[in-house]
């Protein structure tokens, strides 16, 4: 996978209750005020510990967009088509385009949750990684994070490989476990399900 196949990747997404912008500077009003009215649930987030104001947003938002400018990664802001609502802030980065892989983070708006929108959103950004070229995301998350982990396997559908011991320190500054977890391009999960029927 090149590099310039994520310079070129569209900005702005589509789904059925979401647009999906890339980290313009309209975005970063509500996404400090989305970000504060969820602080309770954004212990696992390094960034999510203290309430930001919308200078932080603003240039949070501007770093992101040079990121994405670089091929560094891919960054998407899900607003509610309906009311303009934001909803939460999606990324991919991480990238190995060897292979290629990436990793996908994501933190929704606590007043959002359980309606399906973070799923929508998470699932868009994976099926643009997959269109580009990616075989393989990685989700990772602290084996504390029971809504995170709950998310990835059922909401995303990945496959949980396994716990990964004292691989980062937590937002607090502890030494912490992981678990991984993977999703992989359609083609591959053919080959997988076609290899099991053969059998
Ligand atoms: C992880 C996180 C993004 C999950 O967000 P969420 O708001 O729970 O996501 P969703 O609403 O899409 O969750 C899916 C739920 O909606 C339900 N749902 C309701 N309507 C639905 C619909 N129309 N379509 C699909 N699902 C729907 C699903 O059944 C599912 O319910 P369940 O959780 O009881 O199984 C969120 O908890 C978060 O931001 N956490 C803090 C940040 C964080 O820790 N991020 C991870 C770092 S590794």
């Amino acid at each position: 996978m090149e590099r310039r196949s994520l310079i070129q990747a569209p900005r702005e997404l589509h789904t059925p209750r979401l647009r999906l912008v890339w980290p313009v500077p309209e975005v970063a009003a509500p996404f400090a005020e989305s970000l504060n009215a969820s602080l309770p649930a954004l212990r696992f987030i390094h960034w999510g510990q203290h309430a930001v104001d919308v200078g932080w947003a603003e240039r949070f938002c501007e770093g992101g967009r040079a990121l994405v400018n670089e091929g560094d990664c891919l960054i998407f802001h899900a607003l509610r088509r309906d009311d303009g609502a934001h909803v939460g802030r999606i990324d991919l980065h991480s990238v190995d385009f060897h292979t290629p892989r990436a990793e996908i983070g994501y933190v929704g708006d606590v007043r959002q949750s359980g309606q399906g929108l973070m799923r929508e959103a998470v699932r868009a950004v994976m099926d643009l990684g997959f269109s580009l070229g990616l075989v393989r995301i990685e989700a990772i998350s602290e084996v504390d994070n029971t809504r995170a982990l709950h998310f990835a396997e059922h909401a995303l559908g990945m496959v949980r490989e396994g716990r990964l011991h004292h691989r980062e320190r937590d937002a607090q500054g502890r030494l912490c476990d992981q678990w991984m977890f993977a999703a992989f391009a359609p083609q591959r999960e053919d080959a997988v399900s076609a290899r099991s029927t053969a059998r």
